[in-house]
């Protein structure tokens, strides 16, 4: 993992899931991946050519029952901008902040959005988690 380029991509409204995000790259920068932090509304264009590890975090929004329904306009309109293969042979993987329920399903969401594009993901979750 040492000398990856690891964007950690998040959208917050309060600020909880950019905490996580910088407590994902704390741990990913002690591993030497060179993690970096990108709010998701202010990315215009999002370049994926030179990363080799993708991690999405948005807050959970009405029980992430699906894409569209759960995770905010902001990280869906960001994925949406991925073209068919653009994650192809990258590792991927999601997180996300709730405060009752519908966190993993959004989680579940935005990895099977990213999987969609090609990323591999590693899922040590138990199952039905
Ligand atoms: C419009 C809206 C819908 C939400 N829906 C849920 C929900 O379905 N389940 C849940 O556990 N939390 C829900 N929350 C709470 C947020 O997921 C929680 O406050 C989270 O910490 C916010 O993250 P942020 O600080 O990064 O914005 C909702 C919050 C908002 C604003």
């Amino acid at each position: 993992m040492a000398g990856l380029n690891a964007p950690i991509v998040y959208h917050t409204v309060t600020g909880h899931t950019k905490r996580a995000a910088e407590d994902i790259a704390d741990g990913l920068r002690r591993e030497g991946v060179s993690a970096h932090l990108q709010a998701a509304d202010e990315i215009a264009t999002w370049n994926v050519a030179d990363v080799a590890l993708v991690l999405v975090g948005s807050p959970c929004h009405a029980g992430s029952v699906a894409l569209r329904a759960g995770i905010p306009g902001t990280i869906r309109s960001l994925l949406s901008k991925l073209g068919p293969s653009a994650l192809a042979g990258k590792l991927g993987g999601a997180f996300s902040v709730h405060c009752a329920y519908g966190g993993h399903r959004a989680e579940r969401a935005i990895e099977k959005h990213i999987a969609s594009r090609g990323a591999i993901q590693r899922d040590d979750r138990p199952a039905g988690v």
